[in-house]
């Protein structure tokens, strides 16, 4: 099933300099990266983003957190993207994060988790919204392309 979803590599994985390593992980499953940016979250868009979870004993710290620093905010598209780039990222506790993901590989704090990624269709479109506007999402081919659609199919 084709989709979009919106990945933020945070204020700790820009500080480290983990954006490049991040991105290229993220190039080389085939999925197309179609808008991207580095950028200075506001408190606006902060609680818009995380509105689901007001009101949680960590909401001021996942606010504080992502108004610390730059992030790259991407949306990316392809097969199924959403449930793949959310194992991708890997998984919220420290303790519970598989090596070979994002954050089981470079991060051991359950704030400090490099990268957020939308959890569902209806998410993933609210959240991109409230970063990008429709003609910042390019629409290109890339060499991946063939491999993912053979005949028109989706492999
Ligand atoms: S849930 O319950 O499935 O909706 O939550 P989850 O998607 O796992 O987490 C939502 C965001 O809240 C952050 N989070 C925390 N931060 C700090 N401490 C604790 N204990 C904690 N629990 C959840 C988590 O990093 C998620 O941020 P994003 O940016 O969405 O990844």
């Amino acid at each position: 099933m084709h989709q979009r979803t919106l990945l933020i590599i945070k204020p700790d994985g820009v500080f480290r300099g983990l954006t490049g390593e991040i991105i290229a992980r993220i190039e080389k499953t085939g999925f197309k990266i179609i808008a991207m940016k580095l950028v200075k979250v506001s408190k606006e868009q902060a609680a818009k983003h995380y509105e689901e979870h007001f009101g949680r004993d960590y909401y001021n710290r996942l606010i504080d957190f992502i108004l610390s620093g730059p992030c790259v905010a991407m949306i990316v598209e392809g097969p199924y993207v959403i449930k793949k780039m959310r194992k991708m990222a890997g998984k919220t506790l420290a303790e519970e994060r598989e090596p070979g993901s994002v954050r089981g590989d470079m991060s051991v704090n359950n704030l400090f988790n490099l990268l957020h990624s939308s959890d569902s269709p209806e998410n993933a479109e609210r959240e991109l919204s409230i970063f990008f506007n429709e003609d910042e999402i390019l629409d290109y081919e890339t060499a991946a392309d063939r491999y993912w659609y053979w005949e028109g199919q989706e492999r």
